[in-house]
């Protein structure tokens, strides 16, 4: 026996004495810092702390006793997502004092909630302004039509703001996200809760221009942003409706319905029909060549 281990113990015990040694490197890379549209930590601010109140409103109470009705009453937890949502249609994100207001009603830990919040980016976890300009730039987008690089780079002009910033008067928050799930109509942007397909550089200018021309704040005529008609090459929110078919007003500016800016009902051939173009056969009708 002793004969079988001691080579294995010979081999161990010099093995490392011929290994040359070596330095042990580990290399440093300083890159730029990430930036991200969203902070997954949160550090107090003066518009977002615990110690700011939130109540839901007399009316949202009503709606938050409803959608608990649709959970027995052991798993009212599973209302977190609709809850938090309601929270940040009434106070305009999701702040710190939503979340934990959510968590006391559904009696879960605090935690839990910010757990949810954080994970889906549908939650705003801090101001976002008037209008929540999502651009979809993943792959299908980034391909079809005129690409989301050229919506990306047209809002960015327009409105003077990168990805992650808000206009400084607070009517636009512009950001990128991956799909969106309408890449048959590529490229896409959403608005608040509203899609706007088959962009162009033009049609995404005039929309901008309208809804900037829209808001309370702003006059409808004139003003920086406003609908001037005076840019030739930039059709207003009316004249981009001509083209789709469809618009409808905010305070009296007309603004490009939701759907597609091309003319597209939903996201049927641009060039017509290419099947089915004829009466479908009936079960009396033959073939003629049989
Ligand atoms: S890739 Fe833009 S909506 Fe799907």
């Amino acid at each position: 026996m002793a004969s079988k281990i001691t080579p294995f113990v010979f081999r161990s015990t010099f093995r490392p004495a011929r290994i040359p040694s070596r330095t042990q490197r580990r290399s440093f890379v300083a890159g730029s810092r990430l930036s991200s549209d969203a902070l997954n930590v949160h550090r107090d601010t003066p518009e977002n702390n615990a110690s700011i109140p939130f109540k839901f409103t007399e009316q949202n109470n009503k709606l938050v006793d409803e959608i608990l009705k649709r959970y027995p009453p052991q798993y009212k937890k599973a209302a977190v997502m609709p809850l938090l949502d309601l929270g940040q249609r009434q106070h305009g994100f999701c702040s710190l004092s939503v979340m934990n207001e959510v968590a006391k009603l559904l009696e879960m830990p605090p935690m839990r909630v910010y757990e949810v919040a954080t994970f889906y980016t549908m939650y705003n976890r801090s101001p976002v302004g008037k209008y929540h300009l999502q651009a979809c730039t993943t792959t299908p987008c980034q391909l079809g039509g005129c690409g989301s690089d050229a919506i990306v780079k047209t809002i960015s002009e327009h409105l003077g703001i990168k990805a992650g910033e808000t206009t400084k008067d607070g009517l636009f928050t512009f950001v990128e996200v991956e799909c969106l799930g309408a890449c048959v109509n590529a490229p896409m942007v959403q608005i608040n809760d509203d899609y706007y397909e088959d962009l162009t550089p033009e049609s995404t200018v005039a929309l901008l221009k309208a809804l900037q021309a829209s808001a309370k704040d702003l006059p409808a005529e004139g003003g920086k942003g406003a609908i001037t008609g005076e840019d030739k090459n930039v059709k207003s929110g009316a004249e981009v409706g001509k083209g789709g078919g469809r618009i409808y007003e905010i305070d009296g500016v007309p603004v490009p319905s939701p759907g597609p800016m091309s003319g597209r009902k939903t996201c049927e051939n641009i060039a017509g029909l290419t099947s089915l173009t004829s009466e479908p056969w009936g079960p009396e009708v033959f073939r003629e060549d049989l």
